[in-house]
């Protein structure tokens, strides 16, 4: 990592900060975050659903070049937000995986498929705005700048007003307020009324009052809030995971994920118009890598020797009609995505 400390959306909620150093640091012992977002931890208990998706960051390690990986990388924080995914978690599927891609890190070493795809994911969801701030320089995000954006609700332009933006907490004290300034990627910064650490980010109420020359602080708000209360879709946080057991046993949702689905091309075809997924807290997606999600439970001594089927709650094939003998993971997220929307709107509805 770069001499500037990165405090991205997960490092101010503990349990993803916690998976995202892994991932990217190569170190399992579990960072404590000094500052935090002090209305994060609420975060974990709302009672809006959630829609999660996980696949190997061994898809990476396929990609033939950094400019391809990141490519790659970057069709998956499309469909991630185009479908308002909330959670993306990156596993690993191989025994002693880690260090076999082609994708070099600042330092000139390789960075394992998953760090690297997280790194981008992270990078793509976060303003355009704070990345500077948030993100050290690093060889692997050479590429990124090629990518098409997100566009997500939360990238917002200088000149738009909306009820909740993302924000930095800044060095810099307010002359006349306790409290923290934070760069809002407006024209001017804002006060907010907490004391924080600098170099945090934060999803802060803007309120009513469209006066940025006035001192009237504004709230620091957890990141689930502008979805409880606005509807608005709030970008996804990513996790990490050493296997696909920990997938589902590191859920951070209070409850843990209630209902789990695998996609396979050797799954159940049910119609889209006929799937009726039961009504739930926190539904997570599963996709495979190159040799499907069997290869994936074959690697995890929870799974070994079982059949892939006994993981989920379901498994199937969302696009039975292939004509390609293969689907790649990042189509299949597109086609699977689409045709679970229908279903998971019906299920949200009944809830
Ligand atoms: C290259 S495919 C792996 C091929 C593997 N034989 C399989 O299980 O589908 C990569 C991933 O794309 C997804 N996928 C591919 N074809 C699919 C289909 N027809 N229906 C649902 N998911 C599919 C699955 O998540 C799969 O693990």
């Amino acid at each position: 990592m770069g001499k500037k400390k990165k405090r991205s959306r997960e490092e101010t909620e503990p349990e993803l900060a916690a998976e995202q150093t892994k991932s990217l640091d190569g170190d399992s012992k579990k960072k404590k975050t000094k500052t935090k977002n002090p209305n994060a931890d609420k975060e974990m208990t709302r009672s809006v659903s959630t829609v999660s998706i996980a696949l190997p960051g061994s898809i990476i390690d396929n990609a033939q070049s950094l400019e391809l990986a990141t490519r790659l990388a970057g069709q998956i924080a499309r469909a991630a937000t185009i479908f308002r995914i909330d959670e993306v978690v990156v596993f690993e599927n191989r025994r002693g995986s880690g260090n076999d891609s082609a994708v070099n890190n600042s330092s000139g070493g390789d960075e394992s498929g998953a760090a690297f795809l997280i790194r981008i994911l992270q990078y793509l969801e976060t303003p355009q705005y704070l990345r500077k701030s948030l993100f050290p320089k690093h060889g692997n995000l050479r590429y990124v700048g090629m990518l098409p954006p997100l566009d997500a609700p939360h990238h917002l332009r200088k000149h738009e007003w909306a009820p909740f933006r993302e924000g930095v907490t800044l060095k810099e004290k307010s002359p006349h307020v306790k409290g923290t300034m934070v760069d809002v990627g407006l024209s001017q910064n804002v006060v907010v009324d907490q004391v924080l650490d600098p170099g945090v980010r934060v999803t802060v109420a803007m309120g009513s009052d469209r006066n940025l020359e006035s001192d009237l602080p504004r709230q620091v708000v957890s990141s689930s809030k502008p979805r409880e209360e606005a509807g608005m879709y709030w970008g996804y946080r990513v996790r990490y995971a050493s296997n696909i057991s920990s997938v589902f046993h590191e859920c951070p949702f209070q409850g843990g994920y209630d209902y789990l689905i695998g996609t396979s091309e050797h799954g159940l075809v049910i119609n889209s118009s006929e799937l009726k997924l039961p009504s739930f807290r926190h539904l997570l997606i599963a996709f495979g890598g190159l040799a499907g999600l069997e290869e994936c439970t074959e690697a995890d001594n929870e799974y070994k020797g079982k059949n892939v089927r006994d993981a989920f709650n379901i498994y199937l094939n969302t696009c039975p009609h292939q004509g390609s003998r293969t689907i790649r993971t990042e189509e299949a997220m597109f086609i699977s995505l689409q045709y679970f929307q229908e279903p998971i709107n019906r299920a949200v509805r009944r809830t």
